[in-house]
């Protein structure tokens, strides 16, 4: 019976639907991650094919001014080159990956040039190459004469993380300092053994640096003058965005239910429980100790205070035995030892996080010491209208207003018991979580979109662009 119900409803949602629903099947049955990287292929596919770009430029024949224009539209025909030592899930190269599609939306010239080699065996490097090549970015290797060729004649070269330093460094010591000009520094790390010589001493002469948040550019100033005696070159700041594929789920309805009513069911979550996650690789650092702490104090505090709360369920989201097995461990055992199991459940990492926030009525975002560089999934988290509590800690504080989108504790040992109360308060209190869920929608449609981070890094593109041909045109004077 269960089954025909399912069936019917699948013949009625739309395509997409079905393919959030396969990602959804994906993430919950955890096969592996190259099937995952299909699914998410075809789903692109029938995005391309309907024709939802809010960024495609403007049709000057439909006349349609809704339509917004590029603002990454001046790249048109430019050559550009990205450096990213990596070619992984993490962060920073997916984001990289992100503008080199916007690039390509506008027929940028783009080819990225990676230490890292596909072959057969690296299954996640592999798919990812090919999802590159299918969108025209070229892919090429440091120190083959294609990637030299390349970079001379590229009009913008786009460093990705402090890491990449290492490549500029080689660059500049077999071809001279030619290049600087037109180099942009893109970093989104906020951690003290990346601000090290090694990685970035060419740093005060590229044209540019673009970090993730005002608190990152704090750091990375003080850091290297203080430790390094170096001056950073113009920064800017650039706030992250929303991808347009996110924002469809989080927009759609019927998506998100289905999302929603899969994952908590596969959990043993009703409908009307309260669903709490922490969504992040599963690492100290992220403070999932601390998190696991305030919830069972706030179980505690709620019980003694004779409190009247829905159920509540915690989440922990990205686990990974291989790589942490010790803190691993240890999470299991804060559950185990009050008895919890049934209450807290682990979730492997997964290439998808989407499904998850459907599911989640709060986040928590308890990254510890200097915080998140930005933190992406505080504006995933919102998009799904999920009110965030988070570490009063690096990007975040740019992100959740306190008190509005939701609520911010110290990171620490300190911050656990406000936390604890934080999420007595949101568990308690149903309209004021709604409403922090709404505010943070619309926190994000007013500034944490796709098309508002390509309009910050147009405008950074835009006059690395003009500077660079400006000191070229004075070379050449100077030259004559
Ligand atoms: C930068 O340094 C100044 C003075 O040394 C200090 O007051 C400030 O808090 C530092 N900022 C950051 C983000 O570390
Ligand atoms: C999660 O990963 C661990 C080891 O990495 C594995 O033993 C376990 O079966 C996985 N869980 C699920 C639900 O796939």
């Amino acid at each position: 019976m269960a089954s025909t119900t399912k069936s019917q409803l699948i013949g009625r949602i739309s395509l997409r639907a079905k393919c959030i629903l396969l990602l959804a099947l994906f993430t919950v049955l955890s096969l592996s991650f190259i099937l995952g990287g299909a699914f998410l292929n075809s789903c692109q596919i029938n995005r391309d094919d309907s024709n939802v770009h809010v960024l495609r430029t403007v049709n000057p024949t439909n006349g349609n001014d809704m339509e917004e224009e590029n603002p990454l539209e001046f790249m048109r025909s430019k050559k550009v080159i990205l450096i990213s030592h990596e070619l992984t899930l993490s962060g920073g190269p997916l984001l990289l990956m992100e503008l080199a599609f916007l690039l390509r939306v506008v027929d940028a010239k783009v080819v990225w040039i990676t230490n890292q080699h596909t072959d057969e065996k690296n299954k996640v490097t592999h798919s990812l190459v090919h999802k590159m090549l299918d969108r025209g970015v070229q892919v090429s290797y440091p120190r083959t004469k294609e990637a030299l060729d390349a970079t001379l004649k590229s009009d913008l070269i786009i460093l990705n993380t402090a890491v990449s330093g290492k490549w500029l460094d080689n660059i500049l010591q077999e071809n001279g300092q030619g290049i600087l000009p037109k180099v942009l520094w893109w970093i989104h790390e906020m951690r003290g053994h990346y601000c090290s010589l090694d990685y970035v001493k060419n740093l005060p002469s590229v044209a540019g640096t673009m970090i993730d948040s005002h608190i990152s550019a704090d750091f990375w100033k003080n850091r290297t003058h203080n430790r390094l005696g170096l001056t950073m070159p113009q920064t800017s700041v650039v706030h992250l965005g929303n991808s347009k594929e996110l924002m469809e789920v989080a927009e759609d309805s019927v998506a998100k239910r289905i999302l929603r009513q899969h994952i908590r069911g596969s959990l043993g979550i009703q409908h009307d429980d309260l669903l709490f996650s922490i969504i992040n690789s599963v690492s100290r650092g992220k403070g999932q100790h601390y998190f696991l702490r305030a919830f069972i104090e706030s179980l505690q505090l709620i019980k003694e205070r004779n409190l009247k709360v829905p159920k509540m369920y915690a989440a922990v989201v990205g686990s990974d035995f291989n790589a942490q097995f010790k803190f691993e461990m240890e999470l299991r055992d804060i559950v185990s030892e009050n008895g919890l199991q049934d209450v807290v459940h682990f979730v492997n990492k997964s290439l998808t996080v989407v499904p998850y926030l459907a599911a989640t009525d709060i986040l928590i975002q308890n990254s510890q010491g200097r915080g998140e560089c930005f933190g992406r999934i505080t504006i995933e988290a919102m998009a799904f209208q999920v009110p965030v509590l988070g570490t009063a800690a690096g990007g975040t504080t740019e992100i959740v207003v306190d008190g509005v989108t939701g609520m911010l504790h110290p990171e620490g040992k300190n911050g656990v018991s406000v936390l604890a109360e934080n999420i007595i308060k949101l568990a308690t209190q149903a309209e004021t979580r709604l409403n922090m869920g709404r505010n943070g929608y619309n926190r994000v449609k007013e500034m944490f979109l796709e098309k508002h981070m390509a309009q910050r890094i147009g405008d950074v593109l835009k006059s690395i662009l003009q500077n660079s041909k400006t000191s070229q045109t004075s070379t050449k004077n100077f030259e004559k």
